[in-house]
C-alpha cells in the first residue's frame, strides 16, 4: 500500500477463544516521534458463564457464542468510539492462533466489513498482539524480553521488531495459567482457576508442601507445569477430606513453586536475551497474559528485575488479558509498513511468532 495516511483508525477484532471483542485504535505517526495510540474504544464480552459449568474452554460453545455477540460487539465499539464504518482506515483481526471456530467467525465478518466498505484487511497472529501491547501503553518499542503467561501460552520471547521475534523459551506441556485452573479443579474451586487459587493461598502456609520447581536450572528457558500439577494432586488425596486450611496452603505451596520456577527461567531467559540485543541498550521485561495479574508473581518479577537492573513493565490488567485493542494496535502498526493482507486469507491453529523455533509437541502448545 502507498499513501498511508499519518492518522489511521483501526478496528480491531479479537475471537481467538472465549472473549468476543471489538476495539477501535487510533495510531498517529510522524518521523521523529514513531507511533502513538489511542484507545476509542474498547469492547469484550467474556464467554466464562458458558464455559464456567464444563471447568473450561468449550470450542463449539465459544464458536457459537462468538457468532452471537460479535455483530453488536462491533456497532458497539464503533457507538463508543463515535465513529462509523466509514471513518475506519482497516479492519484488523486475530487470525491466528487459537480455536478454530472462533477464528473463522472473526475473520468472516473481518473481510465482510472490508469488501463492503473497501478497506485493507490485516491479519494479525495474537500472540503478536499481546507481544506490542506496551508500545500502545507505555510508548515501550522493542527491543525487550517477553513474558507471556496466559491460559493457552508460556513463552519467552525477544521482541526485535514488528515480525521479528526470538523465542527463548516456552512450555512442554501445560501453559501457566492451564496449571492454576487444573488446580484449581482438582482442589473443587471454581473457573478461572488462576483468581481462586490467589485468594486461597492469601490465608494458606507456603512452606507447608515442598512442591517440584520444574525446569529450574536448565540452560534453555523452557517451562513444564504438569509435574507441578500432578504433585498438588497427589498431596491433595493425602489430605482427604480437605479441610479449608488444607486447600490455602496447597494454593499457597503451589503458587510459591510457579514463582520460583517463573522467575528462574526468566533470569535465563535474560541472558539469552542479552546476547541478541545491543548491549547498550536498557534492558526491559515486559509481561503480559492473564497471569500477570497475579500479585505473587508479580512481586517475585519485581525482585527479579531489581537485582538485574532490568525494567519492569506490565500493562493494566484489561490489557493483559485478551483483548481487541491490541489486536487494532498490532494492525495499525503493520499497516503503517504496508503489511496488509489479501482477502483470501486463512486462519491457523497454531502460529509461532518464531517461526525458526524448535516446535514442541503436547498438550497446551499451541505456538
Ligand atoms: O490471557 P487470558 O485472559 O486468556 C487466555 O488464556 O488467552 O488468561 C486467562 C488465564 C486463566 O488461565 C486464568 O486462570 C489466569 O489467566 N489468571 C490468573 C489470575 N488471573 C487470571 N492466574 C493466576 N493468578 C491470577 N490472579
Ligand atoms: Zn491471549
Amino acid at each position: 500500500m502507498t499513501n498511508i495516511p499519518t492518522s489511521l483508525n483501526i478496528l480491531g477484532i479479537e475471537t481467538s477463544c472465549d472473549e468476543t471483542a471489538a476495539s477501535i485504535v487510533r495510531c498517529e505517526t510522524n518521523n521523529t516521534n514513531g507511533y502513538r495510540g489511542t484507545i476509542l474504544s474498547n469492547c469484550v464480552h467474556s464467554q466464562l458463564k458458558e464455559h464456567a459449568v464444563f471447568g473450561g474452554v468449550v470450542p463449539e460453545i465459544a464458536a457459537r457464542a462468538h457468532v452471537e455477540m460479535l455483530d453488536d460487539i462491533i456497532a458497539q465499539a464503533l457507538k463508543e468510539a463515535k465513529l462509523t464504518f466509514t471513518d475506519l482506515d482497516g479492519v484488523a483481526v486475530t487470525a491466528g492462533p487459537g480455536l478454530i471456530g472462533g477464528l473463522l467467525v472473526g475473520m468472516m465478518t473481518a473481510k465482510m466489513i472490508c469488501l463492503t466498505h473497501n478497506l485493507p484487511l490485516i491479519g494479525v497472529n495474537h500472540l503478536e498482539g499481546h507481544a506490542l501491547t506496551v508500545g500502545l501503553t507505555d510508548n515501550i518499542s522493542p527491543p525487550y524480553l517477553l513474558l507471556l503467561v496466559s491460559g493457552g501460552h508460556t513463552q519467552l520471547l525477544t521482541v526485535k521488531d514488528i515480525g521479528d521475534y526470538q523465542r527463548h523459551g516456552t512450555t512442554v506441556d501445560d501453559a501457566l495459567g492451564e496449571a492454576f485452573d487444573k488446580t484449581a479443579k482438582l482442589l473443587g474451586l471454581g473457573y478461572p482457576g488462576g483468581p481462586q487459587v490467589e485468594k486461597h493461598a492469601t490465608k494458606g502456609d507456603a512452606n507447608r508442601f515442598a512442591f517440584p520447581r520444574p525446569m529450574i536450572g536448565r540452560k534453555e528457558p523452557h517451562f513444564s507445569f504438569s509435574g507441578l500439577k500432578t504433585a498438588v494432586r497427589q498431596e491433595a488425596q493425602k489430605c482427604q477430606p480437605l479441610q479449608d486450611q488444607d486447600i490455602a496452603d496447597l494454593c499457597a505451596s503451589f503458587q510459591t513453586a510457579v514463582v520460583d520456577t517463573v522467575c528462574d527461567r526468566v533470569a535465563t531467559a535474560l541472558q539469552h536475551y542479552r546476547l541478541v540485543t545491543a548491549q547498550n541498550e536498557p534492558d526491559r521485561l515486559v509481561v503480559a497474559g492473564g497471569v500477570a495479574a497475579n500479585k505473587i508473581l508479580r512481586q517475585g518479577l519485581e525482585e527479579l528485575c531489581n537485582a538485574e537492573d532490568v525494567t519492569l513493565i506490565i500493562p493494566p490488567a484489561h490489557l493483559c488479558t485478551d483483548n481487541a485493542a491490541m489486536i487494532a494496535w498490532a494492525g495499525a502498526l503493520r499497516l503503517h509498513r504496508g503489511l496488509n493482507d489479501p482477502l483470501d486469507l486463512g486462519v491457523k491453529a497454531r502460529w509461532p511468532l518464531d517461526v525458526d523455533a524448535t516446535p514442541m509437541t503436547g498438550a497446551g502448545v499451541k505456538a
